[in-house]
């Protein structure tokens, strides 16, 4: 009998050593552990709630399919970075929605904001950064330091000196490959600075684990940007005596950050696009368990599963929490990707969605 347990124990272990070799090999990817602080707790500011599934209005509804982001001009209208390939316009006091410029076929334009004379930065993840008026679209990047961006994804422009600052989420996987490159994780994700004046993109950060949204803050004498695969945000000091260094800025989120935005008062407002429950921290950990997903095609349902509410983050130019709104079960919007304040009206970007969400503040406290 013993011997019989043995040989059973023994062909088990072999069975399962197999499989593993088997998946190892079959997996397009060969991730690192990631290993993340655990996140805050969720009380205070981060206590959850349902601020934005009670009150959330849709506007365009029906004609901005996927906004991931979008931008105001001095008139209040908001151009919105739409799946289709197109930018629109849209009126918030009518709620009317008008094409403005098409990118083209196939096309996807996530991070957009304004330039300095008016003009639509876009970032364009499959060609780069790109300067977009109503009857030009140019290109002013998509290489740095002789590296390809692969997934240009968001930007901001500095009023005083035109600067450009903005993120290629990787070098390696394309938008197309994004859920694939969300389970391998590889930190080639960078913050760039392109200078207008001398048309040259330099790397500010490099070795990002997913670099996502960008935002100046009000003096502009710094930047956030944030780290989506990591859970944290980073500020980069463009003035003073930490110029050209790095910290972080905010860290242990509940959730995965997308873009952030600054708003009047200087505060940010960051869009947690993914959650985080707790076995995203084992898949993190584990290699051969974001290898299985690959391998059996698993991957894009699980990210999606985990997205399927929304939540943003308000904090200060310090980077302490004020306030977080949430719709915990995706109710009235989910994949928030972009949490965007003008005054009292918080509007918001969604990767799941064809309008774009609306929230007053005042009624939300
Ligand atoms: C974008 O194009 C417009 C129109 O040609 C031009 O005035 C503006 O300076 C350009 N912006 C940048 C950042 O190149």
């Amino acid at each position: 009998m013993a011997a019989f347990g043995f040989v059973l124990s023994l062909a088990l272990a072999i069975a399962i050593a197999a499989f593993y070799k088997a998946v190892v090999r079959l997996s397009p990817i060969h991730p690192s552990p990631i290993i993340l602080p655990p996140p805050v707790p969720l009380t205070g500011p981060f206590t959850p709630n349902s601020l934005l599934s009670s009150n959330l209005r849709r506007l365009g509804n029906g004609l901005l399919p996927f906004p991931e982001d979008l931008v105001a001009d001095a008139h209040g209208s908001l151009f919105v970075a739409c799946g289709d390939g197109w930018i629109k316009r849209l009126d918030p006091s009518s709620d009317t929605v008008e094409n403005f410029a098409f990118l083209g076929e196939g096309r996807r334009p996530l991070g957009i904001t304004l330039g300095r004379e008016g003009e639509l930065i876009v970032c364009d993840p499959d060609v780069g950064l790109l300067n977009v008026t109503k009857d030009k679209i140019e290109l002013l990047s998509d290489e740095a330091d002789g590296v390809k961006f692969r997934l240009t994804d968001a930007a901001a422009v500095s009023m005083q000196d035109g600067s450009i600052y903005f993120s290629d989420a990787s070098s390696r996987y394309s938008f197309a490959n994004h859920y694939t490159g969300m389970m391998d994780i590889s930190p080639d994700g960078r913050l760039l600075k392109y200078d207008g004046v001398r048309r040259k993109t330099t790397t500010l950060i490099d070795g990002l684990y997913f670099a996502n949204g960008v935002a100046l803050s009000r003096d502009e004498d710094f930047l956030v940007v944030c780290e989506t695969a990591q859970a944290r945000c980073h500020r980069y000091w463009l003035k003073g005596e930490k110029q050209g260094q790095s910290e972080v800025f905010i860290d242990r989120l509940p959730a995965l950050p997308d873009n952030i935005k600054i708003d009047g008062k200087g505060h940010f407002w960051i869009a947690l696009v993914s959650a985080r429950p707790f076995y995203m921290d084992w898949i993190l950990r584990f290699p051969f368990i974001r290898q299985l997903h690959e391998v059996l095609g698993l991957t894009e349902m699980s990210i999606k599963m985990m997205s399927k509410r929304a939540l943003v983050l308000e904090v200060t130019e310090e980077g302490k929490p004020v306030r977080t709104l949430g719709d915990p079960m995706g109710a009235s919007i989910s994949l928030v990707t972009t949490a965007y304040v003008v005054d009292d009206d918080l509007y918001l970007g969604s990767l799941n969605v064809d309008f774009l969400g609306h929230v007053k503040l005042n009624a939300t406290t």
